[in-house]
């Protein structure tokens, strides 16, 4: 009995811990900070923390309809901001939404390029 009840907590341990890690490595999920809100700043001087906040409810909404997250930084600026041109129409995005993205995604990679 004693054994058995050992055995139960080791797999619901073991199943927790799976699904744990599961969230950790939700892919290519980069949180908007202070650190991409200055990065982004150097671009967009208007920047505020809502935007970055908006665009990653976006990308990890909306965008997410059809496939997985995109890893941004797989992307040039210029090539990101192409592809959204259309996938933006895809999401049927408004105008402030889409910018919201680009913010988001430009100020991800302006953050990585300088680490
Ligand atoms: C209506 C479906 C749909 C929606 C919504 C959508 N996409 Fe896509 N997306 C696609 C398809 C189809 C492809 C091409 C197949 C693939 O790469 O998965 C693609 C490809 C991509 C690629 C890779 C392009 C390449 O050339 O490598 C990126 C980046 C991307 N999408 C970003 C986004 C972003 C950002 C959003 C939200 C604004 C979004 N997608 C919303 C359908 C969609």
């Amino acid at each position: 009995m004693k054994e058995s009840i050992l055995l139960i907590s080791f797999i619901v341990l073991i199943i927790a811990g799976c699904h744990a890690k599961k969230e950790v490595t939700k892919p290519y999920a980069y949180q908007p900070t202070e650190v991409e809100l200055t990065a982004g700043k150097t671009k967009f001087s208007d920047l505020t923390i809502d935007n970055l906040v908006k665009g990653h409810s976006i990308y990890y909404g909306a965008c997410l309809r059809c496939h997985e997250a995109k890893n941004i930084n797989d992307y040039g600026l210029d090539e990101f901001s192409d592809i959204l041109n259309n996938m933006a129409r895809k999401a049927k995005l408004t105008p402030e939404e889409k910018d919201a993205v680009l913010r988001y995604a430009v100020s991800i990679k302006l953050s990585n390029a300088k680490q």
